[in-house]
């Protein structure tokens, strides 16, 4: 994902539906990888006490490189994330379209949209049919083994 945007130097990136941030954690391993690259990492959690849980006891394992939002996916605005990660926060396939329909209205352009389940594709192949209803703003790849939604 990195390497699609070589120039780039900063990379925000937020998880929506956070948790415990246990699948970004990989991602926060990951990205010290690249030592010429600055990574600012968000989540947006409606459970405070996860997100108290994690400022309490998880934090520091990130470095305190990370900044939690309590609040609702859908009150949030993924305006200012090169990458937006999520893994199936709805069961609903109305509200996970709904979901996906505005982070992709709301990314910056080669901002990045990842889905963990299905190989990336969601729950009702969600994110491959958010492609379909955006052919002119997004871009579908194959990503070694997800889908990757890039706003174009
Ligand atoms: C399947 S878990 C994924 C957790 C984490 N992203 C991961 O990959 O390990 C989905 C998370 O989304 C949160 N969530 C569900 N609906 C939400 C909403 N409307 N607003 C904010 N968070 C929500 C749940 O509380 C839960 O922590």
């Amino acid at each position: 994902m990195i390497n699609l945007t070589p120039s780039k130097t900063t990379f925000n990136v937020c998880d929506a539906g956070f948790g415990l941030g246990t699948m970004m954690y990989n991602f926060y391993i990951e990205s010290k990888k690249f030592e010429d690259k600055t990574f600012n990492f968000f989540g947006v959690e409606k459970y405070k006490e996860y997100v108290d849980f994690f400022n309490k006891n998880l934090k520091g394992y990130w470095d305190n490189n990370i900044d939690l939002y309590v609040d609702d996916i859908m009150n949030h605005n993924y305006g200012k994330y090169d990458i937006v990660y999520c893994y199936t926060p709805f069961k609903n396939e109305n509200e996970l379209m709904g979901m996906y329909q505005k982070i992709v209205d709301e990314l910056k352009p080669n901002g990045i949209l990842i889905e963990y389940a299905w190989s990336g594709m969601g729950f009702y192949s969600s994110i491959r049919k958010t492609h379909k209803n955006n052919p002119e703003t997004t871009k579908l790849i194959r990503l070694i083994t997800h889908d990757v939604l890039i706003k174009l």
